[in-house]
């Protein structure tokens, strides 16, 4: 997966370079921003100083070059996926999500409707009807504590399921959709990425095998979905369409297409949740400003920008997916970074610039009411940017707002009963509380909860 014999002529952290690529894959939110933090103003930072096999880009030039230019940064898939030929099961990640070129843009074309405007109406109704059946909306059970981070994930699951996908929130369906989840967390492991021989006991060898019972599963789901009359979902639209060839798409590149609505389309949502509502009934320790947030996030406008300062803030998606550098280039005037390299950006990294955002540690959301100072676009980008820009930012944005909107107008408001959260890296691409972030509903107006922990490595004050 990584080429060691790359070079690049640029300073970075200094250690062993196989080692530090791993570190940076399972800690990449804290590698980029704490170990890189002394090379920041450089546009391309080798994750060891003069190595190229894994580079992290920084500043909006470097970063508008990368995210426009996707001929030269090809989105890295295959290597990170790697599964043995000739199966049926060979081609499951096989997506819009890892395609590149003209393939990308095809299956891109394809899947548009999912996402269209009018599509938007339909889910708002799911959306809000989650929240009704959820325990944020559960008066009766007010005293007793519950974890916020799992039930968002519940809400989430629930509404893709329902929403994206027009399936029934079964026992089944959650546990595929858990399943596929756990596939993608088990993909930065190293133990799977350094080793891959298909044997029954190793962890490669099982991870395989889950992929297969996953792939098996959602095979049953297309064939029902064949037989029964179109319907606007996603599962529909990708199983009725065809192909330029007039020929519909086959089980496998369905299947990669689901697999990749469920890896990406849940517990992002879910997290970009649990850091909007931390952020709201929360504060960090010692800062100054106790009391509730005193903002009315029953208005529209007001909700927004305190959606996006706790995107900026705290992302739910820290880092980007990985990029494949196919050919010698510069970026941004640094040094010619190898054809071979793996390459990311940071939303953290960028998020926090004080010169996009002074005091960038503070939670300000009135910073975003302002449109005339408001961050420029490749200064703020929790869906990434351009013509990859994350398929479902729109559900996604829209089911955020919905489900904080209803949760504000609730006579009974959560209080935060966790002190202490931290802001880790799950599978490689998300950043997640670890443990439990209990909550119990109360009266409004309550004092934010002060909390320590490594959310206040971003958050300070
Ligand atoms: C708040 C929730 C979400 C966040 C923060 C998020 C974030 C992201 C990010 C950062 C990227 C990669 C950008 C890049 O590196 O170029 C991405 C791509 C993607 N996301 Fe999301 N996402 C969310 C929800 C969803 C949902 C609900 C779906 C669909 C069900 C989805 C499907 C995708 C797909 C298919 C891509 C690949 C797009 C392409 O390569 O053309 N995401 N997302």
């Amino acid at each position: 997966m990584f080429d060691m014999s790359l070079r690049l002529d640029a300073a970075g952290p200094k250690g062993v370079p196989l080692v530090n690529n791993l570190k940076f894959m399972a800690t990449s939110a804290d590698y980029a921003t704490r170990v890189m933090a002394p090379f920041h103003d450089q546009p391309v930072i080798p994750v060891t100083r003069g190595h190229g096999s894994v580079v992290l880009v920084t500043g909006e030039q470097a970063v508008r070059q990368v995210f426009t230019d996707n001929d030269t940064f090809h989105r890295a898939g295959e290597e990170l996926f790697d599964l043995p030929k000739g199966r049926t099961f060979s081609g499951m990640f096989d997506a819009v999500i890892t395609a590149n070129g003209d393939e990308h843009r095809r299956r891109r074309r394809l899947l548009m409707p999912v996402v269209q405007k009018s599509a938007m109406d339909h889910y708002r109704e799911i959306f809000a009807d989650t929240f009704h059946h959820s325990r944020f909306a559960d008066a009766a059970a007010c005293d007793e504590p519950f974890d916020m981070a799992a039930e968002f994930l519940e809400i989430s699951m629930t509404n893709l399921l329902r929403g994206m996908l027009g399936l029934p929130d079964s026992a089944e369906n959650r546990e595929l959709a858990a399943l596929i989840l756990s596939l993608t967390a088990s993909i930065t492991h190293p133990a799977v990425i350094l080793f891959r021989h298909d044997a029954a006991w190793t962890p490669y060898g099982r991870w395989v095998r889950r992929v297969a019972a996953a792939y098996e599963r959602l095979a049953e789901l297309i064939e029902q979905r064949r037989q029964e009359p179109p319907r606007w979902d996603a599962l529909s639209i990708v199983c009725n369409t065809t192909g330029e060839d007039g020929e519909r798409l086959s089980t496998s590149e369905i299947a990669g297409e689901l697999h990749a609505f469920f890896s990406a389309g849940f517990e992002t949502t879910a997290l970009t949740l649990t850091w909007a509502l931390l952020t709201i009934i929360a504060r960090p320790a010692g800062s100054g400003t106790a009391g509730p947030l005193g903002l009315d996030l029953t208005d529209e406008t007001v909700l927004d920008a305190v959606v996006k300062e706790s995107q900026r803030l705290l992302p739910a998606v820290p880092i980007s997916l990985p990029r494949r550098v196919v050919r010698d280039v510069e970026i941004a005037g640094s040094a010619a970074v190898p054809r071979g390299a793996m390459l990311w950006a940071a939303s953290i990294v960028e998020h926090h610039r004080p010169e996009s955002y002074p005091e960038p540690e503070v939670f300000l959301p009135r910073r975003w009411l302002d449109a005339a100072t408001g961050p420029r676009p490749h200064e703020f980008f929790p869906y990434g940017i351009g013509a990859r820009r994350c398929l479902g930012a729109a559900f996604a944005d829209l089911q955020v707002r919905v489900t904080l909107g209803l949760l504000a107008r609730q006579r009974r408001q959560p209080e935060l009963l966790t002190r202490e959260v931290a802001y880790r890296m799950r599978s490689g691409v998300s950043a997640a509380p670890r443990g439990p972030v209990l909550v119990r509903l109360g009266p409004p107006g309550a004092d934010r909860t002060p909390v320590t922990g490594g959310v206040t490595a971003y958050w300070r004050q």
